[in-house]
């Protein structure tokens, strides 16, 4: 299977930082949030990705690039453990590029993926989060759409005053964890969210939504919507994913995940506990 990975977003939610730099090379703690997604790829059998990207990205081809200067240097001066860092990166996995011309939304975005893609069903990764569980999510999608044979994408329930912000879905659940979607509403307002169940950013789709995406007209803020395609998809399923997606999109949201990945660190833990009981000053 192959994975979409849109990341032509101008981050307006992150200015100033993402002016001249895309917000999905924003490191969250030790690594740039595109790698942690391209690696929930590869960990998910997806060696085949296509990143869609727009003007100011191409520090992105230049991460997963070979970097001969770089290499060299860290070679002739013995720097062997970053030097792995540096190769491992480029070997993660095939990854091609396609710019997309105008910001006209997700769903145009997916829609310049159709010729790389083909008549496939292919995963869409969001450049802009992160997942962290027992299983990657990307790989517990493609194991509901082996098992419905029809579209998959992943939930989480949100707090209520958080709706407007996501696609919402109304569902039965089919089996523990999963449902099955008769709608989905963008970015709807508290009142008209006919859950607080989200879609997270992971999608495995059948290569029928190019022709829903194709006919879909612009919908919530003028944009052509990836959630108003999946609408006219006969049948598509959610998972409510077993672990924790990070939304990177937004500054809060981007320093807290990196402190909690901090955490993960053995050598950063201990000196970061310590730091943060300074800055807190006891509150
Ligand atoms: C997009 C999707 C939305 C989804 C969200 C997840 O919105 O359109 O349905 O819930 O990603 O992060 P965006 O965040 O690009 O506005």
């Amino acid at each position: 299977m192959k994975a979409v990975i849109p990341a032509a977003g101008f981050g307006t939610r992150f200015l100033p930082a993402t002016k001249a730099q895309p917000k999905e090379m924003l490191p969250v703690f030790d690594k740039p949030t595109i790698q942690y997604v391209i690696e929930e790829a590869v960990a998910s059998g997806i060696d085949d990705i296509l990143i869609v990207t727009g003007k100011n990205k191409r520090s992105i081809e230049d991460h997963f690039d070979k970097s001969f200067e770089l290499e060299y240097t860290l070679e002739t001066t013995g720097k062997d453990s970053y030097l792995k860092t540096v190769r491992d990166i480029t070997d993660l996995a095939d990854i091609c590029y396609v710019r997309q011309k105008d910001q006209k939304g997700l769903g145009d975005a997916i829609y310049c993926a159709k010729k790389h893609v083909g008549d496939e069903p292919f995963a869409v990764m969001l450049g802009d989060s992160i997942t962290k569980g027992p299983s990657p999510c990307t790989k517990q999608l493609i194991d509901i759409y082996n098992k419905y044979e029809a579209s998959a994408i992943s939930l989480e329930a949100v707090p209520e005053n958080k709706v407007e912000r996501y696609g919402i879905i109304d569902g039965i659940e089919v089996e523990s964890n999963v449902y099955k979607i008769n709608n989905l509403v963008e970015k709807p307002s508290v009142a008209e969210a006919p859950s607080n169940l989200a879609i997270m950013g992971r999608y495995v789709l059948t290569p029928d939504i190019f022709d829903k995406i194709k006919d879909t007209k612009p919908g919530v803020g003028g944009e052509i919507q990836l959630t108003d395609a999946l609408n006219d998809l006969d049948v598509i399923y959610g998972n409510t994913f077993e672990g924790k997606t990070y939304d990177i999109g937004n500054r809060l949201d981007w320093l807290k995940t990196s402190i909690e990945f901090a955490m993960d660190d053995n050598e950063s833990r201990d000196d970061l506990i310590q730091f943060m009981k300074e800055v807190t000053n006891g509150v």
